[in-house]
């Protein structure tokens, strides 16, 4: 049974009677533009083919029941009781931390009951947490009868994350799930909070291999955008009228370099690096150099192993794999690092042969075990059904 279906007959099993609202959000791919988004920079990222589909419609009271239909696992609270703060590490936070948030942007949320059920692998890097809010999020203003700008809606998962999660993450992931096109990238621009829908080159597939070793986004990843502040802060006191690493070409921090903690420095040439691959690699799109492209994507896992150093062993053999198999066109870490998955961009008629040799040829190499599979470019999250 298809998840639709799958959460539309656990509501009406678990509640007894049909839900009021079916949406889905998609999970996503960075494909370019790595801890960018929070330095107010630019990234390529696509909403793919795996989401999070919720039922849910009214209680009636001030109740309200949720329902995982994967794990099987329960919760429930009272909707006008949520605690600010509830403590990080339960999954209903992220729907306690909606109400709270949709509550200060003055959308009171009626009691209700739900049914989550997700295809998108857990702490892998796919961004199953934004898929799980924008999913939510959709369903919960549809039942208070209200609507809210897409870019506020980031915000309110945005939120989610940076107050219930302690990560603090940039915005990427929601304008991902919200904003995606079947068979196109999402190029967003994380100052002006412009996007645009970038083609997926013709004949091309991107696969996914997940190290399985999961990653969480509050100590490495905080302490990376720490670096971040940091360097701009020591810019700043160096003279460069900047905001943002945004505003610091290669050139400039390059020219700077000597009077900054050689920390500092690499954290930020990782950045202003990706923020530039990542234009260049539009450019390389548009004029259909794909193989220019790919080099970028390796550039970029280049970078992220001697400057971020987010990236780890199970991801550098799953990259240096992959770039060894016929159809390779470039690999790297893709989302936060420090574990999760690999993105392939690979010739799409050696695609399936591609994911199954990285998964074989990886467990052979290492005794470990990766899941691979490959992803289309999908449509971003919306209402289903009401
Ligand atoms: C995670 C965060 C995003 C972004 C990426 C790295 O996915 O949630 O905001 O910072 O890492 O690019």
């Amino acid at each position: 049974m298809e998840m639709q279906e799958r959460v539309v007959a656990a509501f009406e099993a678990a509640y007894g009677r049909r839900p009021g609202v079916v949406t889905r959000a998609p999970g996503r791919l960075e494909i370019l533009g790595n801890h960018t988004d929070y330095n107010e920079g630019t990234v390529l990222s696509v909403a793919v083919d795996r989401a999070t589909w919720v039922s849910a419609g009214l209680s009636g009271t001030r109740e309200c029941r949720l329902l995982d239909a994967v794990s099987g696992s329960r919760r429930g609270f009272r909707v006008d009781a949520v605690e600010a703060r509830p403590r990080p590490g339960d999954w209903v936070n992220y729907v306690k931390g909606l109400v709270v948030e949709l509550g200060r942007r003055g959308v009171a949320v009626p009691g209700f009951d739900l049914v989550l059920g997700s295809t998108v692998p857990l702490s892998a890097g796919m961004s199953s947490s934004a898929a799980l809010e924008m999913s939510v999020l959709l369903a919960l203003l549809r039942l208070a009868g209200r609507d809210l700008d897409w870019r506020e809606m980031a915000r309110v998962g945005q939120a989610c994350e940076n107050d219930y999660v302690g990560a603090r993450t940039g915005l990427l992931d929601q304008f991902s799930s919200l904003r995606g096109q079947a068979g196109h990238l999402v190029y967003s621009d994380f100052r002006s909070l412009e996007v645009a829908a970038v083609p997926l080159p013709a004949g091309t597939a991107l696969v996914v291999a997940n190290s399985m070793v999961r990653h969480t986004l509050t100590g490495e990843y905080n302490e990376r955008r720490e670096a971040c502040e940091e360097a701009v802060r020591l810019l700043q006191a160096d003279g460069m009228a900047v905001r943002a690493l945004r505003d610091v070409t290669p050139a400039c921090l390059e020219a700077a370099a000597g009077r900054l903690p050689p920390r500092v420095y690499r954290r930020a040439r990782h950045v202003v690096g990706e923020i530039a691959r990542v234009e260049a690699g539009v450019a390389a799109l548009r004029e259909g150099r794909l193989r220019d492209f790919g080099r970028l994507l390796n550039e970029s896992h280049e970078s992220s192993i001697a400057n971020f150093e987010n990236s780890c062993p199970e991801l550098d053999a799953l990259v240096a794999l992959g770039r060894s198999l016929p159809g390779a066109l470039g690999a790297r870490l893709s989302g936060g690092g420090f574990g999760g998955i690999t993105v392939h961009l690979v010739e799409a008629d050696q695609a399936a042969a591609y994911a199954e040799a990285l998964q074989r040829q990886y467990r052979t190499r290492t005794g470990q075990a990766a899941e691979t599979m490959v992803c289309t470019a999908a449509e971003g999250a919306g209402v289903m059904a009401s």
